[in-house]
């Protein structure tokens, strides 16, 4: 009888330590990441070769742009500029139905890629 008690105290004891270790407050409400997307900064240099090396070189680079690419060349500032001034660059990734939609066969880009095009071409598009 003894012994129940006991192992009913330990029980009632450990009941009571889990409990407060989860009613820590960052236990119970854990810090939930709220995606950010920062537009500061972007230049054609760095933010935009980067996404276009990502999702668009693989058919529009030199060496992949008459293979798979349409013949159309994004590969520099100068071959990509055409396509940001007939508005098909931006169409094209918004998937508008006003040219065609890419990256083709592929996955949208993320709404923060396009904001960061976006930003960028608001800017004046410029070779920076
Ligand atoms: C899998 C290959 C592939 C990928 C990846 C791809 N494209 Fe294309 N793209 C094409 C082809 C092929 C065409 C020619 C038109 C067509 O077939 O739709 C084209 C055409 C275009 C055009 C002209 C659209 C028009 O209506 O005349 C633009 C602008 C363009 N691509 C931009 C991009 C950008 C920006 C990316 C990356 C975000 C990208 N493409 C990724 C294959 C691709």
């Amino acid at each position: 009888m003894r012994n129940h008690f006991k192992i009913a105290i330990a029980c009632i004891a450990m009941t009571t330590f889990t409990s407060c270790y989860y009613d820590k407050k960052d236990q119970v409400y854990p810090q939930v990441a709220i995606p950010t997307c920062d537009t500061t900064n972007i230049t054609y240099s760095t933010t935009i070769t980067s996404i276009l090396v990502s999702k668009c070189y693989s058919c529009h680079d030199a060496t992949t742009a008459n293979l798979s690419g349409g013949g159309i060349l994004l590969n520099s500032y100068t071959t990509l500029k055409p396509y940001i001034t007939d508005g098909r660059f931006i169409n094209s990734i918004l998937q508008n139905g006003k040219a065609s939609p890419m990256p083709k066969n592929m996955a949208k880009l993320d709404v923060c890629t396009i904001n960061k095009i976006v930003v960028w071409i608001n800017k004046g598009a410029i070779n920076n």
